[in-house]
């Protein structure tokens, strides 16, 4: 890890790669490498010109620039662009300064000043380096010092441009509520591609990332990615011009955002974390690793994940403090360690019409409070967690009635509801502190450990009539649902903060820089997680990928326990079925697996991910762990059909060559060598139906 600057000209160089800009004879920073490194770093030097042809057309389009501002006669996606007092609206930025700091032994933060002097106006460009990593962090920071207000209309966090001609595959989703993180590889051949979110949140559909790879498998190839911190409205836009250049420009979506940046204030972009690495699966290991060590709230970044129980399939709204006492028995005995309480404990909620916003116990479904069922829950050994939905309300609830003002509404139009609900507008500080104290209370007056906050809805209506600048609501909305995460877990240190939005609506590096673990999708039938999760691993943290064994017929199959743990326990496992329904023999297959979690949750939550089947020819998932001393390898055959009968060799990987490994399967146990198992590989057969193995294997 190391950033040398020579003459404008500034080389960042992590583990394996260099990232070079330099300053080039007008003052515009230039872009000049992105990929591996080269031994003599002297023949790095400004290769950018903006010097223009004067000519019926301009080739200022096709420069490599580190952050370009619409302005001038470059026309291609903007970077910045802003307004200013006077009504012009382009911005010039020239190089000013470069500093570098000593954060800490394993960090360095670079950060160059850019300038349109004439405006005051000053965009730093921040890099933040660390060892032992390949993941580099920018963010840029916008000051205004000048004496004039100015109007910031889009704010990317950063600008890529990527070294080879040729066309690369971009790598996305294009999923949906119950199918999020489903896979779409893309050929960026010209024109731009924009995923990009305007709902408020993060969203099921796209994620707030790019991947973009030439070649690519999961060894080979060329893999450059870029994930936003941001948990709102987002744009990434690739875009492939005539000559070849591939950019990408990813940030906060200007899709009706602008916002007064006033004398004197600051305005912060959010984090992108960006690399570049050989194969798919360097990049999944090196951000899985990145987040744990970097990303995650640090209370518990380095714990292991309790085995949760959720009431949520089970009872759905019926909850009542003798059924989750049952339920609570029956979770502890298969050897939950951590209880949650799902929808409708509060209020006068009995289905989704009613409720939300009254977050006080429900009299008749728990006429002591909740103490009791809390009680029983922490006799059971267990510690207790309970659902929220705090940025919600609905009509029929006496917050409505109190406060109709609080929802977000134009007063002309009828509300439109989605799931019979409506948004808080938390962009209003006495709802800020509503949303804040209702969930401090109950944190006060119980020992709750663990809170779910949901969010079920895309905002709509958004006037923002309580703001100077109205289209600052989206961006100032995301930054109160931080601010609410952060102040209840500094004054409650003890509590884990899981994210969900109908499923998997806010996975992105914003929510996980706040809440502990995602809720990964309302879709929990075995098969389709497959491909849900595969998706998620790709530049998610695997610890922070809930997953519930539970009896969902989505797709009329039956209650096959063994391959649903299977498919559960590739992430942070918890269960979610209707315990009561179960037989003795249910329950005790439940008690096997789950204490086998146990036993391999480190090398699961921790360990390096290797995706070793091509899935989509074999319609087999073969994904294995490696942490020190312990692999487990998980087979799924994700297809029931008779032809798909055969014999596999699923050949290892991350193990050590000279060592003996015990391996068990099928209550067998067998021994090889770490050379053979890499090598040769394990074989199996497996059969037409929905098979499914786990095999640990432990270093002798
Ligand atoms: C949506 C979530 O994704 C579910 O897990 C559950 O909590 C329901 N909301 C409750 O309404």
């Amino acid at each position: 890890m190391l950033i040398l600057e020579n003459n404008g000209v500034f080389i960042l160089e992590t583990e394996n790669t260099h990232y070079v800009m330099a300053v080039d004879c007008t003052g515009v920073l230039g872009h000049e490498h992105w990929g591996r490194k080269c031994a003599d770093v002297n023949d790095y030097k400004s290769t950018y010109t903006s010097w223009d042809k004067n000519s019926n057309h301009s080739a200022r389009d096709y420069g490599k620039t580190e952050y370009i501002p619409y302005g001038g006669t470059c026309y291609r996606t903007p970077a910045l662009v802003v307004t200013y007092a006077d009504k012009c609206r382009e911005a010039q930025l020239l190089y000013k300064d470069f500093e570098v700091t000593f954060e800490n032994e394993d960090t360095f933060l670079l950060e160059i000043i850019l300038e349109d002097k004439h405006y005051g106006l000053e965009a730093s460009l921040f890099y933040r380096l660390r060892e032992g990593t390949d993941v580099i962090e920018r963010f840029v920071k916008l000051r205004n010092k000048s004496e004039n207000v100015i109007t910031l209309n889009k704010v990317a966090s950063g600008e890529f441009n990527l070294p080879s001609l040729r066309p690369y595959s971009s790598t996305n989703f294009n999923g949906s509520w119950a199918a999020e993180f489903y896979r779409e590889d893309t050929a960026v051949k010209n024109g731009v591609l924009t995923y990009e979110n305007r709902k408020g949140g993060s969203n099921h559909t796209h994620n707030p990332v790019f991947i973009l790879s030439q070649n690519a498998t999961e060894d080979e190839g060329d893999v450059f990615f870029g994930a936003l911190a941001w948990s709102g409205n987002y744009k990434v836009e690739i875009a492939r011009d005539f000559t070849g250049r591939t950019r990408a420009v990813i940030g906060i979506n200007d899709f009706d955002f602008s916002y007064t940046l006033k004398p004197g204030e600051e305005f912060d972009a959010p984090s992108v974390y960006c690399g570049y690495t050989k194969g798919f699966s360097e990049m999944s290991n090196q951000m899985n690793a990145y987040a744990v060590e970097h990303i995650l709230p640090k209370s518990f970044n380095k714990a292991s994940l309790p085995v949760l129980y959720n009431s949520w399939e089970a009872t759905f709204f019926d909850v009542s403090c003798e059924g989750q006492q049952k339920l609570a028995e029956l979770a502890a005995d298969i050897g939950c360690e951590l209880f949650v309480m799902d929808d409708g404990w509060f209020g006068e909620r009995k289905d989704d019409w009613a409720g939300l916003g009254d977050w006080y116990v429900n009299k008749v479904k728990f006429p002591n409070g909740l103490k009791p069922l809390i009680d029983k829950v922490k006799s059971l050994g267990m510690r207790f967690g309970l659902w929220f939905e705090p940025e919600m309300v609905n009509p029929d609830s006496d917050l409505f009635r109190t406060h109709p003002e609080w929802a977000y509404h134009y007063d002309t139009r009828d509300a439109d509801l989605l799931r019979h609900q409506l948004v808080l507008n938390l962009t209003k500080p006495e709802v800020q502190e509503f949303v804040f104290r209702v969930m401090d209370d109950m944190l006060c007056e119980y020992d709750i450990s663990y809170i779910k906050w949901d969010m079920n809805r895309a905002y709509s209506q958004t006037g923002g009539e309580n703001l100077e600048n109205p289209q600052e609501l989206w961006y100032r909305h995301v930054k109160a649902v931080y601010e609410i995460a952060d102040r209840l877990k500094e004054k409650h240190p003890g509590l884990q903060l899981e994210c969900c939005a109908s499923g998997g609506g806010r996975v992105d590096y914003g929510a996980l820089s706040h809440f502990d673990m995602v809720w990964t999708s309302d879709n929990t039938d075995p098969i389709d997680r497959l491909e849900i999760q595969h998706g998620f691993s790709l530049l998610y943290p695997i610890k922070c990928m809930r997953a519930w064994v539970t009896d969902t017929n989505r797709r009329s199959r039956p209650r096959d326990f063994d391959y649903r743990f299977n498919v559960t326990m590739q992430g942070s496992l918890s269960i979610g079925g209707n315990l009561l329904k179960y037989n003795e023999e249910e329950l005790e297959l439940h008690r096997r697996y789950i204490a086998l979690y146990k036993e391999i949750r480190e090398t699961v939550q921790f360990g390096r991910l290797y995706r070793l089947a091509d899935f989509e020819n074999d319609h087999l998932y073969a994904n294995q762990y490696v942490k020190d001393n312990q692999s487990v390898l998980f087979l799924c055959k994700s297809v029931n059909t008779f032809f798909n009968e055969k014999f596999y060799h699923v050949r290892l990987k991350g193990l050590d060559g000279l060592a003996r490994y015990t391996v068990k399967y099928d209550n067998k146990e067998e021994n090889y060598g770490g050379d053979y198992l890499m090598n040769v590989g394990l074989g199996f057969e497996m059969g037409g139906t929905l098979e499914s193995k786990i095999i640990v294997l432990e270093k002798e």
